[in-house]
């Protein structure tokens, strides 16, 4: 069975725009990534209709707030039929584990976001947390494994970091990918997809350099190529 590491961010306002750049992508090779603000203004149904065109969904709300809450929460998401969906990581153990008990291993993936990339050091101590982002990281991503999560969002740089603690069985979920030749928007630390492969990431959010591309279909290709490369040694 075909596991695309390529997950596009569909990044959009509306349904019509979102069926737009559905139909110019294929299912063998990507996954889609509908998150709050699609979510919001489009509802389930958009899930619904883009699973019924063959896409898997990552459904990224991270979900945050009391153990009871989440656990329900995850409950009606894993109903929708998406193949992964999250949590904060800073909800805590007993959060993390309402939301495993929740969702039953093997059925829809559940994934942890550690720490925001939009989170720096003085951000951290603004709140009262004296470590660095990479304590922090690292730390979420083994409270999160230890409550039976399937793995984490990180940044490729803390991929390296994470997959020589962590088996390979956990997944490393990374976004902030550029290709070589693309601009970087607003992304501060950005990895090539074969980079974050190396890395150990698993797989790969893309937007923007897919869903602005003229021809993203093309990109993809060739993003979906440079990545098989990487990991067949070639
Ligand atoms: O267009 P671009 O490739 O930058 O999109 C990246 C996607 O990954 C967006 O949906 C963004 O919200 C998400 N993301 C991120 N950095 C994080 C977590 C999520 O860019 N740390």
């Amino acid at each position: 069975m075909k596991d695309p590491r390529i997950i596009v961010a569909l990044d959009c306002q509306e349904e019509k725009e979102a069926l737009v750049l559905m139909a110019k992508l294929d299912p063998s090779l990507c996954r889609l990534k509908i998150g709050k603000e699609l979510f919001t203004a489009t509802g389930p149904q958009l899930v619904e209709k883009l699973m019924r065109h063959g896409f898997e969904i990552f459904l990224d709300l991270k979900f945050h707030d009391i153990p009871n809450t989440v656990g329900r929460a995850c409950i009606a998401a894993a109903r929708l039929g998406v193949w992964m969906l999250n949590v904060h990581a800073l909800g805590g153990s007993k959060m993390l584990s309402a939301a495993r008990d929740a969702i039953p291993a093997g059925q829809t993936k559940l994934i942890a976001v550690t720490l925001l990339t939009s989170m720096g050091p003085r951000d951290l101590r603004e709140i009262g947390i004296n470590q660095t982002p990479e304590q922090i990281v690292q730390h979420l991503a083994l409270l999160a494994l230890d409550c039976g999560l399937d793995g984490v969002v990180c940044s490729a740089l803390e991929a390296k970091q994470l997959r020589q603690l962590i088996t390979d069985k956990f997944d490393l979920i990374t976004p902030g990918i550029r290709p070589i030749d693309s601009t970087m928007d607003d992304q501060q630390r950005v990895m090539t997809p074969r980079q974050a492969i190396e890395n150990g990431s698993d797989y790969l959010v893309i937007g923007r350099p897919i869903t602005q591309a003229d021809d993203p279909l093309l990109v993809l290709r060739r993003l979906t190529e440079e990545i098989n490369n990487q990991r067949s040694g070639a």
